[in-house]
């Protein structure tokens, strides 16, 4: 149908005949003469059409979102017409030929903007996925997917693809479950990961595997969170964390360098316990310094009892300060109590601070006190106060801001006081990529339901002899990028002893352990080689590499923060005879 793709065509083809296929992107009537904007796949170009044409009756009916067969020949535009935001700006086509090929109701979105909303763009999404710069979003999406397949084959990976409809796997989220028609009662889960596969295949000899792979989670959804996303799944035999790191790493690098990002030469590696400590957070963003600074011991004389109290249990309790600054030339006292109000959402009683109103670092005791303005000041004992703003590092115009309480509490809302700072004040770099590795998880944490694993149950323990479970760690790695997680990975149990030591641990009889991971401890009795591997979230790495802020910016047909497809309407309801068909009987709760 056309001789070329309208990006295609430049200032070296004026005079050439061409026939070209797409949508009207914009029409403009200019007093007869007709300039119509084609947009097809590769970008736009500017038709016009003369009155004296035969094409001008036809175009003068044309509207945004006809599509349209063009023939004509290309020309230069006149002197000072060209548009140098369009690639095709110093050309256009001079139509002697239109056809309409299907006509458009108006759209509903502009197709353009980005800005309506969200909701409207995901009904008519295919009318949304027309916008030009969606479209970029998806072409770099497939170019990674490419990158990733030559780099993994490149090192001796096979894609191996696992099954959909599975059985559950536990990456802590509900699962999606499909119900049997032919085993009635009984019901497949989706996968929340290939995780138990991609072990098996170890187990199968493979030693190398990878899947660009689907994944299932029913988990409250965010940003950064869909109930079906991608990642790119990697499992290798042979192999300690070093050599797992070593490959997710070169991975990233290339796909960073295809894309035009050259990223530092080592990814910077950090401990759990560090970043949990400093940053408040085992995902930090290190784009911006602004770290927690431990400040328990400055409170264990306190005239307040409860900051007393919260000071001397160091092995619960943390103490964190955040110093600011310039903040308290920033934060108003609306700002702050705005900030205070944040912070109570994620469970903090209040938001104490000072505001360093003098340079006061070489003043009397005295004179520091007066320097210093906020209700903590009074609670802290007099000779604390200098090396208070010693260990902060506070100077004139600066805040410093409080947390004391359980730890996770504590460590919780002053990281996302710490990030919620930065980005009202402005401090974070957009442009630059940090990446870290956190490393030496927790192999346990505490829940309210009891001890569960960090990761999965089938991550490889550290040092499995500690007597507190608390201090026991894992073989564990996640990577992180700008504050988000993009991936992680682990080194696994091969060993069926040890498995059956962390099920015990965990409070999983055999029963239980036997039941739902059966098959897994039988292979491990079959010869399984030490094996470890990791996952980066697909979605969220073209979300960071293409700037998008939502995950559902680059994804083709994503869900709502509410799990439904506006598109499609999904989930809905299904008739009588399919439920019936599925031994399901719908039992309403309202
Ligand atoms: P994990 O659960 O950490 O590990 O997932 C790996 C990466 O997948 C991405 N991710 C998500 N992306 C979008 N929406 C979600 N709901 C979602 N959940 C996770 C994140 C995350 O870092 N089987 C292990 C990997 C392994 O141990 O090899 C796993 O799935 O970027």
């Amino acid at each position: 149908m056309r001789t070329h793709y309208n990006a295609d065509l430049n200032i070296n083809d004026v005079g050439k005949e061409v026939r070209l296929c797409g949508w009207c992107n914009t029409y403009r009537d200019h007093g007869g003469v007709i300039f119509i904007d084609l947009r097809d796949t590769s970008g736009i170009i500017q038709l016009v059409v003369d009155p004296s044409s035969q094409a001008h009756k036809i175009a003068s009916s044309v509207r945004d979102e006809f599509v349209l067969f063009a023939k004509g020949s290309v020309r230069a535009r006149g002197e000072g017409l060209s548009n140098p935001k369009l690639k095709t700006g110093e050309i256009e086509v001079v139509l002697n030929s239109l056809t309409i090929e299907n006509k458009s109701l108006t759209p509903p979105i502009i197709i353009s903007d980005s800005s309506v909303n969200e909701e409207l763009r995901l009904r008519y999404r295919y009318l949304d996925l027309r916008n030009p710069q969606n479209l970029d979003i998806f072409k770099l999406r497939s170019k990674v997917a490419s990158i990733t397949r030559i780099f993994l084959e490149s090192q001796g990976f096979l894609e191996v693809e696992t099954p959909i409809l599975s059985k559950a796997t536990p990456e802590g989220a509900r699962d999606y479950l499909v119900p049997s028609r032919v085993h009635e009662g009984e019901f497949y889960a989706l996968p929340q990961s290939p995780q138990l596969f991609k072990q098996l295949l170890m187990m199968s000899g493979f030693e190398r595997y990878y899947q660009i792979a689907k994944c299932f989670r029913d988990e409250d959804l965010r940003a950064d969170r869909q109930p079906e996303f991608t990642q790119i799944d990697v499992e290798m035999s042979f192999c300690d964390a070093n050599g797992v790191m070593a490959i997710a790493e070169g991975l990233v690098r290339e796909i960073f360098k295809v894309c035009g990002h050259e990223i530092c030469a080592k990814i910077p590696q950090m401990s759990y316990h560090e970043a949990m400590e400093k940053y408040g957070s085992d995902k930090p963003d290190l784009r911006f310094d602004m770290s927690l600074i431990e400040v328990a011991d400055l409170f264990l004389e306190s005239s307040n009892d409860i900051f007393k109290n919260i000071a001397k249990d160091t092995k619960n309790n943390r103490f964190k300060a955040l110093c600011v600054k310039n903040g308290d030339n920033f934060f108003s006292r609306k700002t702050l109590s705005d900030l205070e109000k944040f912070v109570r959402s994620f469970g903090a009683k209040g938001l104490a601070y000072i505001q360093v109103k003098e340079e006061c670092i070489n003043f009397s005791q005295e004179e520091i006190e007066s320097s210093l303005k906020g209700p903590l000041v009074k609670f802290i004992a007099p000779n604390n106060i200098k090396e208070l703003i010693l260990r902060v590092g506070a100077k004139k115009g600066d805040i410093i801001f409080f947390g004391g309480d359980k730890k996770q509490l504590v460590w919780d809302y002053m990281g996302r006081l710490r990030l919620e700072i930065a980005s009202q004040m402005g401090i974070i770099d957009s442009k630059q990529l940090s990446f870290l590795w956190v490393i030496d998880f927790p192999m346990f944490e505490r829940t309210d339901e009891g001890i569960k694993a960090l990761h999965h149950p089938f991550t490889m323990p550290k040092n499995l002899e500690e007597n507190d479970i608390e201090d026991i760690n894992s073989i564990a790695y996640d990577l992180v990028l700008n504050g988000v997680e993009l991936g992680g990975g682990s080194i696994r149990i091969h060993k069926s002893d040890i498995q059956a030591r962390i099920f015990e641990l965990l409070g999983i009889s055999n029963e239980e352990a036997t039941q739902k991971f059966g098959f897994l401890l039988e292979a491990l009795q079959y010869g399984a080689p030490p094996h470890g591997g990791f996952a980066i979230g697909f979605d969220r790495l073209i979300m960071l590499l293409s700037g998008a802020h939502s995950i559902r910016e680059v994804i083709a047909f994503p869900k709502t923060q509410k799990a439904s497809c506006l598109l499609m309407n999904a989930p809905s309801s299904v008739s009588k005879e399919q439920l019936h068909e599925l031994h399901i009987k719908i039992n309403p709760t309202k």
